[in-house]
């Protein structure tokens, strides 16, 4: 963006503010951290440090995208009913990855290494004839951002709380970041079926985090739950399912898609496998996708419950297995789909100088900052 300042060109750049400052002044001008360059300036600068791309262009080309793909309004009359995305988050251990295996009757708790989840889980399911889209987390305090990124996707947020220990920090943390999606929160209070356990410290402490249970005159439903006995899944469920009722979610399947990747890794034989989710428009094999620096066409798409099967569109709320990236996707990364495989490319390269140089730029060896050198 121009005209633009010392500051944002080396943070735009990746490279340090004073180097900006060290070419301006040759040209006999000095400058501040926070003062403006023109166009021309800007321009000249950039060029006298190497910087062959201009940065306004990615920034560009984006806005276009979104402009164009992601805010595109649907017209009314396309937009169909389409399945929740609930999210499992909480603190660690505390069962939500043993909470969904038991309400979609699989078992990949007692597979996981260390009984930690590792990787982000997603999974369509048929209820009753309509679809709903369950995610898992992991609960660990190394994942803060990836489950930052969980409840981004996310309609409704389960908050899983283990009744014997109560509200803890991940369970703050994961509070905090329902609360930032600004999505419903339905508390599973899990783990009833401990001899011995009082609920009601655990209801306290939901209360005193700004959670107030309904059946303390609150408007949060906490459903009593233990994925050991099976207690209260029905309820969960149903109380998911009116939830998710009463919020209408739709989408546009008419339209290209465009939605999330949740990870991704190479996988030897496969290449990039890429878990995406889809919320809006329909994704197809053959289409031409681009996801931050990966770009490429999907040559196959597979179910996430099982992953033999394969798939040829996937609707609103579906998640994936992906292949077909270049590359893989960093998580949390938006996907579009494009019509030229060309400008998918151009952008995606766009963003990979721009990676490059951001890293450059805080691995640069100047420590001398711009305000103890001028102030
Ligand atoms: P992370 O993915 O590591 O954050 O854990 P998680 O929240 O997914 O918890 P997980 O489902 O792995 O369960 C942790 C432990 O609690 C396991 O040993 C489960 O068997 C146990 N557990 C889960 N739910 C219940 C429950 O309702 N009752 C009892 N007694 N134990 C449970
Ligand atoms: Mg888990």
């Amino acid at each position: 963006q121009l005209p633009c300042t010392v500051r944002d060109l080396s943070e735009a750049a990746g490279i340090p503010a004073m180097q900006i400052q060290r070419v301006l002044m040759q040209e006999g001008v000095m400058a501040r951290i926070n003062d403006s360059m023109d166009e021309d300036l800007t321009e000249f600068v950039a060029a006298e440090l190497g910087l062959e791309v201009n940065f306004a262009q990615a920034v560009t080309l984006e806005d276009e995208l979104l402009a164009s793909i992601r805010d595109a309004e649907d017209p009314e009359d396309q937009l169909q009913p389409r399945p929740p995305v609930i999210t499992f988050l909480g603190h660690v251990d505390h069962g939500k990855t043993s909470l969904l295996d038991r309400l979609i009757g699989i078992n990949v708790v007692s597979g996981e290494s260390g009984g930690i989840t590792q990787h982000i889980r997603a999974y369509q399911i048929e209820k009753d004839g309509a679809g709903i889209s369950f995610v898992d987390t992991p609960g660990h305090e190394a994942f803060t951002e990836m489950r930052a990124r969980g409840a981004n996707v996310t309609d409704i947020a389960v908050l899983v709380v283990a009744a014997d220990d109560g509200v803890m920090p991940q369970t703050e943390e994961a509070i905090s970041h329902a609360k930032a999606a600004d999505v419903p929160i339905v508390v599973a209070l899990n783990k009833i079926d401990i001899p011995g356990i009082d609920p009601m410290k655990a209801m306290a402490d939901l209360s005193a985090n700004g959670l107030q249970p309904s059946e303390w005159g609150g408007d949060i439903e906490v459903v009593k739950t233990s994925a050991i006995t099976g207690e209260g899944m029905d309820d969960l469920l149903e109380t998911l399912l009116t939830v998710a009722d009463l919020n209408e979610y739709r989408a546009n399947p008419n339209r290209n898609a465009l939605g999330t990747s949740l990870e991704s890794q190479q996988e030897s034989g496969h290449g990039v496998v890429a878990k995406v989710i889809v919320q809006n428009g329909t994704l197809r094999v053959g289409d031409v996708v681009v996801c931050g620096d990966a770009y490429g066409r999907v040559r196959a798409m597979f179910d996430t419950l099982n992953p033999e099967l394969a798939i040829e569109e996937a609707g609103p709320s579906t998640p994936v297995n992906l292949l077909g990236f270049n590359t893989a996707p960093a998580a949390g990364e938006h996907f579009y789909v494009l019509d030229d495989i060309a400008k998918a490319r151009e952008l995606a390269e766009s963003r990979e100088d721009q990676a490059r140089r951001d890293s450059l730029g805080s691995t640069g060896p100047v420590h001398v900052t711009l305000e103890n050198l001028f102030d």
